[in-house]
């Protein structure tokens, strides 16, 4: 299967770049192909602009940048986003690619007042990482608005199955050898789970 991992992190020593690394690394154990897009690296540009705004349906072409993105996404069966949580949420970076990639027309559309999505058939898997204990955002309600606002929302907008939300919490300096290897083990299981069978 073809891949594509979003990731979202300026810093290349970072632990979310530690984690997408390693979901490539086991991907391309088992056989597959996949293509890692660092937003930063990329210099991504994320904010919307105004002729933007309706999306690219029917006769209305997107900008080359975004094109290109789509196009990843298109050939991919599975995509992957590594992001660390931000006040809460996703780097401004990655929310500027959600609205300007997962546009109008290309990632969903209206018909008959409903919303439809236009990327059914894709699998995601979405890894983050905070300082705050797992615990602690389960406790304060911030998981479940993650998963509500960010995953149920944005994916099943676009027919994007999430197949696993791994969060991994308490991700700050000194974070033991020990703690970083399991972490590590369990994105590349997560790997193995979704896609150790090579289709085709
Ligand atoms: C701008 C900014 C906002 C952050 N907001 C949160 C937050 O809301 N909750 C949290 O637990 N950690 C927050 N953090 C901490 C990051 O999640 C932390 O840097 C990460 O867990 C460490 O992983 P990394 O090595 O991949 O950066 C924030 C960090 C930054 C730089």
């Amino acid at each position: 299967m073809n891949h594509l991992i979003v990731v979202a992190h300026p810093k290349p020593e970072s632990f979310t770049i530690a984690l997408a690394n390693a979901y490539g690394d086991e991907l391309e154990r088992l056989g597959h192909r996949s293509q890692t897009r660092n937003l930063y690296t990329l210099g991504f540009n994320p904010v919307l602009a105004p002729g933007e705004v309706g999306g690219f349906a029917a006769d209305r072409e997107a900008p080359e940048d975004i094109r290109r993105e789509q196009q990843l996404l298109s050939a991919a069966g599975a995509v992957a986003f590594f992001y660390p949580l931000w006040w809460a949420s996703m780097p401004a970076i990655l929310k500027g690619y959600i609205d300007r990639v997962l546009s109008y027309g290309f990632a969903y559309d209206y018909k008959g007042g409903n919303i439809h999505g236009l990327l059914a058939g894709k699998k995601s898997v979405i890894v983050t990482v905070s300082a705050e204990p797992n615990k602690a955002l389960k406790k304060s309600g911030e998981w479940k608005a993650i998963q509500t606002l960010l995953d149920a929302h944005i994916f099943d907008t676009c027919g994007i199955e999430v197949s696993e939300h791994l969060h991994f919490g308490e991700i700050l300096p000194g974070l033991s050898k020990a703690d970083a290897d399991a972490h590590i083990e369990a994105v590349r299981y997560a790997v193995r789970k979704h896609f150790g069978v090579v289709p085709g």
